[in-house]
């Protein structure tokens, strides 16, 4: 363990005082920044190999200081190193350990850099790492998504438009439906990254670097693409954070959307699903209550999502180039969103593994509430009558089965021909919420056949 506390600033050279007690605490970012520690080593290390390639230092030097911050990386990684808080942010301390470690050379490694492109650094090899997670676990809820349609492709359920019963459809269909939020999502996020993978490091301060820095040798060796085409640019812009925290706000809308459904279905109002027990938790005064809190801290945590997103924007949008130690302030909030999204995808990924349907219930839904007036519609016009008519019509017979407290299905030919003479005995076969699904074997509709390319289509994407 590390103790000793090293009070000396590294940019101590201009200043007579020491700096206020309150003022350190308020700087520092190190209380969060230290999560950047692994990034900032591989920095620093292919950073010193290129200054000994370049002969800025020699290949000695440059040896004996990678050796010690592999050194410094794997106490860390151990996690038997005391992140002192004295020291400002994360790049101070790994510089002050190595200068403990291996004494003077140490203090060349920071020739040609600044923490301004090291901290960008660190930043983008963050979110490059943190991009390739969500994406994959978007991948593995999509797997369950569609595991949960396959399951489940001959049971029907009401559709709903304004939260009132529309359509009969296939239950696959609606879950099929976050399988492609999910999609765009993981391609929001995959698309984001060629932004990201862009190497920062040699923009210096902000004007460049004097020496003759090797930046595609670092480019390589950190695996980034590309290096940054203007210093200037490169140390002040966070736009690849807020693309990170945009992606992670419209994912997590749609965890919240699903959420939502978790909630309402499994109220006894709807009484559609049933969440698996170990899932949820009781309340301490109501014996009988079963609470949905999986689903509803879900819906819960997007608001702090959002909320990360607006705060950067808001932190962002007056800044003068170049760094400002208003940049500071897109720590948090991305680590959180990390956090929080990488979190609530498991966590509902678990729940949608061990949910059960209630078929029974949810045929009685489809089964009232005059879902097939549409198909009732489409009818009269396959009979000769224009669809605003048909529509019209099919709407007063709503209204005289809704008087006489019956469905569509349950009128009598007799009273269906007072409406429109051309109504025949195959009407009721129209009416019939299976068929209402099976006609709609159109792409992009809930017919079974549909349903079932989908699901082929979706494990073709998912690669499996
Ligand atoms: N802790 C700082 C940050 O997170 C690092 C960069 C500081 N640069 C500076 N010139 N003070 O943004």
């Amino acid at each position: 363990m590390r103790k000793k506390k090293m009070s000396q600033k590294t940019w101590g050279g201009r200043f007579k005082e020491t700096i206020d007690e309150v003022v350190d605490r308020f700087n520092a970012s190190l209380p969060f920044d230290q999560r950047l520690y692994a990034q900032d080593i591989e920095g620093s290390i292919a950073h010193c190999r290129m200054l000994g390639e370049q002969g800025i230092i020699s290949k000695e030097e440059g040896s004996l200081i990678i050796d010690a911050l592999g050194e410094i990386k794997r106490e860390m990684e151990r996690g038997d190193y005391a992140f002192d808080k004295g020291h400002e942010d994360i790049h101070t301390l790994v510089e002050k350990a190595l200068i403990e470690k291996v004494g003077a050379v140490g203090e060349k490694l920071h020739t040609g850099r600044s923490r301004n492109d090291q901290v960008a650094l660190d930043v983008r090899m963050f979110v490059k790492d943190a991009i390739h997670r969500v994406a994959s676990l978007i991948k593995e809820m999509q797997g369950v998504l569609v595991i949960l349609a396959e399951k489940h492709i001959d049971l029907i359920a009401p559709g709903y438009t304004h939260l009132q019963r529309a359509q009969p459809i296939l239950l696959s269909h609606h879950l099929l439906a976050y399988y492609e939020m999910l999609k765009r999502d993981r391609q929001r996020f995959l698309e984001s990254h060629k932004r990201v993978n862009i190497m920062p490091l040699g923009s210096a301060a902000l004007a460049g670097s004097t020496f003759p820095l090797d930046r595609e040798m670092v480019a390589k060796e950190l695996g980034f693409e590309e290096i940054s085409n203007n210093s200037m640019d490169a140390v002040s812009d966070r736009d690849f954070v807020l693309e990170f925290l945009f992606a992670s706000a419209v994912l997590m809308m749609h965890l919240s959307r699903l959420g939502e459904e978790m909630v309402i279905w499994s109220s006894k109002e709807f009484d559609f699903v049933i969440l698996p027990d170990a899932f949820c938790t009781g309340s301490s005064i109501m014996p009988q209550k079963k609470n949905p809190d999986v689903p509803e801290l879900v819906r819960g945590k997007t608001g702090r999502v959002y909320g990360h997103l607006m705060a950067l924007l808001t932190t962002m949008k007056g800044l003068p180039l170049t760094y400002n130690k208003d940049l500071q302030e897109d720590k948090e909030p991305l680590f959180d969103t990390v956090d929080t999204v990488e979190q609530c995808l498991m966590v509902m990924a678990r729940v949608l593994k061990e949910v059960s349907f209630d078929k029974e219930v949810m045929r009685k839904a489809v089964d009232k509430g005059y879902l097939v007036a549409t198909d009732l519609a489409d009818y009269l016009v396959r009979k000769g009558m224009t669809f605003r008519k048909a529509h019209e019509t099919a709407g007063k017979m709503v209204l005289h089965a809704i008087d006489q407290n019956k469905e569509l299905g349950q009128l009598t030919l007799k009273e269906m021909k007072g409406f429109a003479r051309q109504i025949e005995k195959d009407v009721y076969q129209w009416l019939e919420p299976s068929f209402c699904v099976t006609r709609r074997n159109i792409p992009g509709g809930t017919g079974p056949d549909m349903v079932r390319k989908s699901i082929v289509k979706a494990w073709e994407e998912l690669g499996s």
